[in-house]
């Protein structure tokens, strides 16, 4: 029998003093990034996860009848709400696909009813994700140590990381070669080079949920995707062979996922501000409380490339009081999403616009 789920207070975080200068490094680190790459390509991308493979158009059904616990926040009053999705690889410069990536999933709830948290535009609900369980570091002090190697080799690493990739498919022996431990090289490529579709993704933090603290996980459940699971996707000499690949399956495919919620059911094991560690799922296991449905669509249709990559941004910032980002990793993503998207919107002199 699994735990009682913790009860959410304040007192689940605790913040440390040198935050605020961590997350002045980061905008400054990531200026860095941005400024490089908006002068490479004359236009100024996201300064992690920049390459969209496919932008999606969907419905999320919050399941009717959830136990008291799961019926919290967005997912308190059953119904339907329209979603946009957009899937991604992290670096933050536009790399050819050969450079295997961890994958991105970023889902925008639109009109979510609520208290919106402090500064949230709109009136969605974001969930940020990647297609693994654990983040590289537990701080984000740490994280930003890894950032400042990436922003110097951003422009000068493409043909070292081509390199890597071909020779390492899914091991980290070469990257020693090159003088870097295999950790911090998760983030440069070497996984295989596997199909978005059929991947589950993780938020890795934990958030608010309501009256409890959770973690989030999107899971492909329709035969369409699920087929997907175990595909690698061949990317020699084919540098969008992800973005062809997607827009060739979702052209004849329904992709359903499920999102499920983790609730926390005790904090030393499933501790809040320490993303590295995974919530070991027989103790706290994953349950269903909605459904993600998207009909078979062109996934790079260029009206919604421009109205989702360019015109949005996705921040786990974006959304309800009773979802707060929780932990120091989650504090930290808050100023650095902005601080993206504002220059981002300033270079391109495109305003970003949540949907109304
Ligand atoms: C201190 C930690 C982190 C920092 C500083 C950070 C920073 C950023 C920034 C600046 C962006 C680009 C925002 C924009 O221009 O719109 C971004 C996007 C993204 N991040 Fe993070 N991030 C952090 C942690 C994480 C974690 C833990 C995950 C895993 C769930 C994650 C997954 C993503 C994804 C998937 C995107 C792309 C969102 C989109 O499609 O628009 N990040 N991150």
């Amino acid at each position: 029998m699994t735990a009682a789920p913790v009860r959410y207070s304040p007192a689940v975080e605790t913040v440390q003093p040198d935050e605020k200068e961590t997350q002045a490094g980061l905008n400054e680190t990531f200026d860095t990034i941005l400024e490089t790459t908006a002068h490479d390509y004359g236009h100024a991308v996201r300064s992690v996860h920049a390459k969209a493979h496919g932008i999606l158009e969907g419905t999320m059904r919050v399941h009717e009848g959830l136990a008291p616990e799961l019926a919290q926040g967005l997912f308190a009053k059953p119904g339907e709400h329209k979603v946009f999705l957009r899937l991604s690889t992290n670096a933050g410069d536009i790399l050819p696909d050969a450079i295997s990536l961890p994958r991105g999933l970023a889902l925008k709830v639109l009109d979510v009813e609520g208290e919106r948290l402090p500064g949230a535009e709109g009136t969605t609900q974001d969930f940020v994700m990647v297609n693994g369980p654990v983040f590289q570091t537990k701080t984000a002090d740490q994280f930003l140590g890894n950032l400042k190697m990436l922003a110097k080799t951003t422009d000068r690493l493409e043909g070292t990381k081509t390199v890597m990739s071909s020779v390492l498919r899914g091991v980290s022996k070469a990257l020693e070669t090159v003088g870097i431990e295999s950790p911090k090289l998760q983030s440069l490529g070497g996984a295989p080079n596997v199909d978005p579709l059929g991947q589950t993704y993780y938020s890795v933090t934990p958030f608010r949920y309501g009256d409890y603290i959770a973690k989030f996980s999107i899971v492909p459940v329709s035969a369409d995707l699920t087929e997907l699971e175990d595909k690698e996707i061949d990317a020699t000499d084919r540098p969008n062979a992800i973005r062809e690949t997607v827009q060739a399956e979702m052209r004849a495919r329904r992709g359903v996922w499920e999102l499920r919620v983790q609730l926390c059911r005790d904090l030393e094991r499933q501790p809040v501000e320490d993303p590295t560690v995974e919530w070991n799922e027989e103790e706290a296991p994953f349950q269903t409380v909605a459904t993600i449905t998207v009909d078979p669509q062109d996934s790079w249709d260029e009206r919604r490339v421009r109205a989702v990559d360019e015109e949005m941004r996705f921040s786990v910032w974006t959304g309800l009081a009773a979802h707060q980002p929780l932990g120091n990793i989650n504090r930290a993503r808050r100023s650095a999403y902005q601080h993206s998207a504002e220059f981002r919107a300033r270079f391109n002199r495109c305003p970003i616009h949540e949907p109304a």
